[in-house]
């Protein structure tokens, strides 16, 4: 990427709905149990994050209680809802007040079809981990999306290039956070279709099953070889018997993001640095190593003939075509 990219994402939802706390765990390093602490937000909160070096992020966090909601739709309309890449909308599955949610809900994406009509919509729905498998909430999961994805669809309709909407379960207590940002995030990347094709060619070359890109401090997944990070399960399954590694575990890169931030905390504190590793199990070799000042690789090999030094060898030699 030569010139700064920037992009903005409204990060929206009532209030307690856990939008703070998401962006201080993936952005600011804070654990899950950090954002206990955390105020509400007064008004909106603006930051820039920087990603891959030139990639810039403009967070802008809106308080989610009612004076604030009101404000966004009434005075502060187009200030807030133009120029808008992504909107991620954040429910709390919790909530006992569903209806009047997703009527906020209306009124937002309404706003951000006048003003960005080609703005993409994230829906995440939070707190999972509040809800155990049986409880009936969880169960509405399901049923919630698609009342979601109805408003969105009668909203949109008049506006062809409307962008997409995608829904995503999370839990800022476990990885279903990471993908779905790093979701938003491949999304937002400009020449994400040349960083694909550099990591398919790398995958071929090494006969590798799998190559992965995390960006280096948030540690989110920024493409993968072969299929998109934010695929269908159906379109997943063809990829891996294609490659010969079916039965991975699906959500085996927001795992590996989650470990990985949480071990170089614990590198930190104990005043180690954190390199990289590398693994064999079950006849997979795994390496991940830093790919740029920016990024890691993630490299996955069923050959047997392939050993991690020759891996972390074309690892070396690629560097050039992700600086
Ligand atoms: P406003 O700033 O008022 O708009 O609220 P907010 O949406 O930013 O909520 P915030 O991030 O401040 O979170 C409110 C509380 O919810 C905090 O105590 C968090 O620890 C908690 N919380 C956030 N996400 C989760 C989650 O996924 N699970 C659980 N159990 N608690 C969460």
């Amino acid at each position: 990427m030569s010139s700064a990219s920037r992009r903005k994402v409204l990060l929206m939802g009532k209030s307690g709905s856990g939008k703070t706390s998401m962006r201080s765990v993936i952005f600011s390093n804070y654990t899950a149990k950090d954002t206990r602490r955390l105020g509400a937000t007064i008004d909106v909160e603006q930051s820039a994050v920087r990603l891959l070096g030139s990639l810039v992020l403009n967070l802008w966090d809106c308080g989610g209680q009612d004076a604030f909601l009101d404000n966004y739709l009434s005075s502060q309309r187009d200030t807030v809802f133009s120029n808008v890449a992504v909107l991620i909308y954040v429910f709390d599955i919790t909530s006992a007040e569903w209806e009047k949610d997703l009527h906020y809900f209306e009124d937002n994406v309404t706003a951000l079809r006048e003003n960005s009509p080609e703005a993409g919509v994230w829906v995440l729905i939070n707190k999972m981990d509040l809800v155990d498998k049986d409880d009936p909430k969880r169960i509405k999961y399901t049923e919630y999306c698609e009342q979601v994805r109805a408003l969105n669809a009668r909203i949109s309709a008049d506006e062809p290039s409307a962008g997409a909407l995608r829904c995503f379960p999370t839990s800022i207590w476990d990885e279903s956070l990471y993908k779905a940002w790093s979701s938003v995030i491949h999304t937002l990347i400009p020449n994400i279709e040349l960083i694909t094709a550099h990591l398919d060619f790398l995958r071929d070359l090494l006969g590798a099953a799998e190559c992965v890109l995390f960006e280096a401090e948030t540690f989110l997944a920024m493409g993968k070889s072969g299929s998109p990070i934010d695929c269908e399960p159906s379109e997943l399954e063809e990829i891996e018997v294609d490659r010969g590694v079916p039965g991975l575990d699906r959500q085996r890169f927001e795992k590996i993001s989650e470990i990985v931030k949480s071990f170089r905390k614990t590198c930190q504190r104990t005043g180690e640095v954190f390199t990289g590793f590398e693994t064999a199990f079950d006849g997979l070799s795994v390496v991940l190593e830093p790919m740029s000042k920016n990024t890691y690789i993630l490299v996955v090999s069923v050959d047997p003939r392939v050993h991690a030094g020759l891996i972390k060898y074309n690892i070396a030699e690629a560097h050039l075509h992700f600086a």
